[in-house]
């Protein structure tokens, strides 16, 4: 757990110090779970964006990209159940006066018994050397079995309380496990309240005529309300879908865990329109099609898992997450959900006008279904970022540390470095920037030894360094390094387009997906 959390200081601070992550407002003491993106972090945020964007609206025929207004009509949020059944339960703490969600104090008690699970499989692990079969260890052991039991009867028990709205038992569940606040220590609570999670504001010049607005929760209202304006339009036959990227705002009690639970965030959702009755075929495609989308970016297969969920949103008939292993351990990266007709025909009754498709296959009309598919851009920003913040150890008995980013997400792609700054070797390095500028993103260092730029470019993330040396002047080669493997080639400058393009361009990454 200490490790944990000096591994997630350490993520933190790199990307104040690397220029990724600024807390809002710094020079006023900031604003509490409120975050800016720095000039790495807003290229990073801009290329998982375009990454996910292109899997989804360039690649599939069938899916269209919008950009919705933040601010819609308030009774969007009557008809889509959010002013009713948007809460959090929540419960105070009488001695420390925190206030906590109370699903996330029983969720952190069971991520404490998973962790049980993990380290008895690395002491096995340990123990039993080359021969360890994970899968075997974990179906036949005891103890394991015993605290999956109990993970799995907790979550169980918090589910069913949760969708019964039966919040007196979600209390005594806290008070069976003994849940005691992190900061005082007692176990002294109040009852569990719900709490409605939307922003207000106002939209008007007077108070007398002023109305009330939302801002928005979640992207995917702004893409239903639009349905019927885009199959139109876009004249889209079902299946289809609509994607869209963009703001969303909950006020989150428990924000913590820096850009992972956030007031103002961005989600990339997209909302896929079907057939009644082929809901769980979808579903099954999008969790595969997502989980696919993910692990073209190489993070490691066993960095993510499926969680089906036990409660069910207002809107529901299934639902999954992808879990992705955080510093704090595995937590939702992204929601699949299968959300029935709810929202359409929900809006169509709120609003008085139809939202039905004719679908001349089958000559009837109807109100689709939907599958959608959120993720949050700021999650898989953390993701991305916390999974590439690696420190090594050299043969040389120094340490490096090094932003291991998917060179497809890197916000710089290469640094152009003349080996010392005069003899012309700087011009040389400036004529290479001017021409590699127009395909990416490549910054020119002069700075400090090489050895030290080097140094700055693995912990800023960047794929290669092309050193301009003396040798550059005679036979127009430089020397390219590789991030990962520290390993320099020496290339003609000619061939160094190209050979970062082979390895940067997304094509070939999202071609991973097939
Ligand atoms: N339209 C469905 C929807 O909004 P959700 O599970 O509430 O579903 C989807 O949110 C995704 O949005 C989550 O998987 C997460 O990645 C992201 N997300 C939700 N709340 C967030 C918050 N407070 N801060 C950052 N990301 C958040």
């Amino acid at each position: 757990m200490a490790n944990q959390e000096n591994d997630f200081k350490k993520v933190i601070s790199h990307a104040k110090e690397y220029g990724y992550v600024f807390q809002s407002s710094e020079i006023y003491d900031g604003l509490s779970a409120v975050y800016d993106y720095a000039q790495n972090g807003a290229e990073l945020k801009k290329n998982i964006r375009e990454y996910w964007w292109k899997a989804m609206v360039q690649m599939n025929d069938n899916i269209v990209g919008i950009d919705a207004a933040i601010f819609m009509h308030p009774t969007t949020w009557k008809a889509s159940g959010h002013v009713d059944a948007f809460n959090d339960p929540l419960i105070d703490n009488k001695d420390s006066k925190k206030r906590y969600r109370a699903d996330v104090l029983v969720e952190d008690h069971v991520a404490k018994i998973e962790a049980k699970i993990d380290k008895e499989v690395n002491k096995a692990a340990k123990r039993f050397g080359a021969q360890f079969d994970k899968k075997q260890f974990l179906a036949t052991n005891n103890r394991v079995l015993d605290y999956q039991e109990k993970a799995t009867s907790i979550l169980k028990r918090l589910g069913k309380s949760l969708e019964n709205e039966d919040l007196v038992d979600v209390k005594n569940l806290i008070e069976e496990l003994e849940i005691a606040c992190p900061v005082s220590g007692s176990r002294n609570w109040t009852e569990v309240k719900q709490f409605n999670l939307m922003f207000g504001t106002k939209l008007g010049a007077s108070a007398d005529s002023a109305m009330d607005l939302y801002l928005r929760p979640e992207t995917a209202q702004g893409i239903f309300v639009n349905f019927l304006n885009v199959q139109k339009t876009g004249r889209m036959k079902i299946p289809f879908g609509i994607a869209q990227v963009g703001k969303a705002f909950r006020n989150e009690i428990v924000a913590r865990q820096f850009i992972f639970r956030q007031r103002e965030f961005e989600q990339m959702e997209m909302q896929f329109f079907i057939r009644p009755g082929s809901q769980k075929e979808w579903y099954e495609k999008w969790k595969e099609n997502r989980m696919k989308w993910h692990l073209s970016l190489g993070m490691g297969e066993d960095n993510y898992r499926f969680h089906d969920h036990e409660k069910l949103a207002h809107y529901a008939d299934a639902a999954a997450d992808i879990e992705f292993k955080f510093p704090f351990g595995f937590k939702e990266l992204e929601g699949i959900h299968s959300r029935t007709n709810f929202d359409l025909g929900s809006h169509e009754k709120h609003s008085g006008k139809k939202l039905q498709y004719f679908d001349n296959e089958i000559n009837e009309s109807y109100v689709p279904y939907v599958v959608e598919t959120s993720i949050g851009l700021d999650r898989m920003f953390l993701a991305v970022f916390s999974n590439a913040l690696t420190e090594e150890a050299l043969d040389n008995g120094t340490t490096r540390t090094v932003l291991r980013l998917p060179a497809v997400l890197a916000p710089t792609k290469a640094a152009i470095l003349p080996l010392i700054k005069r003899d012309g070797l700087p011009e040389l390095a400036h004529e290479i920037v001017d021409d590699l500028k127009w395909d990416f993103n490549v910054i020119y260092d002069e700075k400090d030894a090489v050895g030290r730029r080097y140094r700055r470019q693995d912990a800023n993330g960047t794929p290669f360094c092309i050193t301009v040396d003396h040798q550059s002047l005679e036979d127009n080669t430089v020397t390219l390094r590789h991030r990962d493997s520290m390993e320099q080639e020496r290339v003609a400058i000619t061939e160094v387009k190209g050979i970062i393009l082979a390895e940067v361009a997304m094509k070939h990454w999202l071609q991973k997906m097939k």
